[in-house]
């Protein structure tokens, strides 16, 4: 393998040792957290029925403030504050498409969700508001269900101005349209009340519990986006995959951080792929990453993931506090392509090679070192990218 002139992406989420801390949790909230309802006593009853307006952003964001709340005797085991509760990620996710202007009526014709209009709204013309749909009612009512919230089922989610019969709305009509998803979300909720249950198995349920809520066909919102955006939607949604097998940490600290890497407002026509002026470049290498994996993902496929011991490569750690937690490299030369995935747990990096039919370069050998050290030198924090 020669690697002459390479070029080498990495996408690192390399969280430092020091932000790590329940006292700064708060700064990682997703925006209006804190006006938000965080009880069912703050919605409206109507007909003796809880009454919520899942699309209204404060509504659905109160969704998942009861979730995390109400769950936290769960995490306490692993971090106190309620630091490591895997339920964090969704909602800094949806956070992020909040503030990007994702959630908002991606044609125009209503003032839906944006900052001269009714910023609270959320259009159901807005792909990423419906696919956060099934990622915000159903882990909610499938809580509810489980039991593992101890709160009243007596819960209605109000249906769109359009297409009603897309969505669920209550506990029962969810087991009904969404029986599978249902299914996965309880499962975690399930392991969660177990005592032996470790972060890892969470984390693992989390994810497929996530990818069975990648549910409702709304490729036909595609239209209303630039190409740009329509085709980050589609590597979004494959990249998922990716961070399922991964087993991404889902804490509030790590999706937030990882979520500086996302594109910060809605990509236009006139943005050229890959260099936007006003994106940062760890935005730029989220992007052209996201659409390098599509390409790759068309022509190789899902492969195994490949688990190694991290003391076959100590070089990854710089000091305490700058351990690369979450890495994706890319590495392209003349010849062969190789993508190299790595995700380190305390104890492994999981390296992830898309293609079987593509070397697995053992870290630090096959490369030379000083590739190595470039890679490790841009490997600091997210900040410092
Ligand atoms: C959205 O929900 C919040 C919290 O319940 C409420 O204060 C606000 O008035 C709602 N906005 C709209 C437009 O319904
Ligand atoms: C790592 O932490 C230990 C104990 O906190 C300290 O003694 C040591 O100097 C630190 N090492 C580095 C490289 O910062
Ligand atoms: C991983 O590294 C840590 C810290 O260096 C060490 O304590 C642990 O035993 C290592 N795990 C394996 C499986 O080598």
């Amino acid at each position: 393998m020669t690697f002459g002139s390479t070029w080498v992406y990495v996408l690192v989420g390399c969280i430092c040792g020091s932000l790590v801390g329940a006292s700064n949790l708060r700064a990682y909230y997703p925006p209006l957290w804190k006006e938000s309802p965080g009880q069912l006593s703050e919605y409206r009853i109507e007909d003796g029925k809880y009454n919520i307006n899942p699309w209204n952003y404060s509504e659905r964001l109160g969704l998942y403030k009861i979730l995390v709340k109400q769950t936290v005797r769960y995490f306490e085991k692993f971090a106190p504050g309620n630091e490591q509760n895997v339920l964090w990620g969704l909602a800094a996710f949806y956070g992020w498409q909040y503030h990007t202007g994702r959630l908002a009526d991606p044609t125009h014709r209503t003032d839906c969700g944006y900052a001269s209009g009714d910023h609270l709204c959320i259009s159901v013309d807005s792909w990423w508001g419906d696919l956060n749909y099934f990622l915000s009612v159903i882990p909610f009512l499938a809580a509810i269900d489980s039991g593992v919230m101890e709160l009243s089922s007596d819960i209605t989610l109000q249906l769109p101005s359009k297409d009603q019969e897309k969505f669920c709305y209550d506990v029962s009509s969810c087991h009904s349209s969404f029986p599978e998803a249902m299914k996965v979300w309880n499962k975690l909720y399930q392991h969660m009340k177990l005592p032996s249950s470790t972060f890892d198995d969470l984390v693992k349920d989390v994810w497929e519990a996530h990818l069975s809520s990648l549910i409702g066909n709304f490729l036909s919102r595609s239209k209303y986006y630039s190409k740009l955006e329509a085709d980050f939607q589609r590597d979004w949604a494959l990249f998922v995959e990716y961070l399922t097998a991964l087993r991404f940490p889902t804490t509030l600290m790590k999706v937030s951080e990882f979520v500086k890497g996302m594109p910060q407002r809605i990509l236009v026509d006139e943005d050229t792929a890959f260099f936007i002026r006003d994106f940062t470049t760890f935005q730029n290498i989220v992007l052209h990453v996201l659409s390098f994996l599509h390409k790759m993902h068309e022509y190789t496929g899902l492969s195994e993931q490949l688990t190694v011991s991290n003391s076959s490569n100590p070089r990854l750690c710089a000091g305490n506090d700058s351990c690369c937690e979450f890495m994706i490299t890319v590495v392209s030369g003349p010849e062969d392509t190789v993508l190299i995935w790595a995700f380190q747990t305390s104890d492994f990096f999981h390296l992830y090679i898309p293609s079987s039919s593509m070397a697995l370069v053992p870290w630090g050998g096959g490369i030379d070192n000083n590739l190595w050290q470039s890679i490790r030198l841009t490997s600091l924090c997210f900040d410092q990218l």
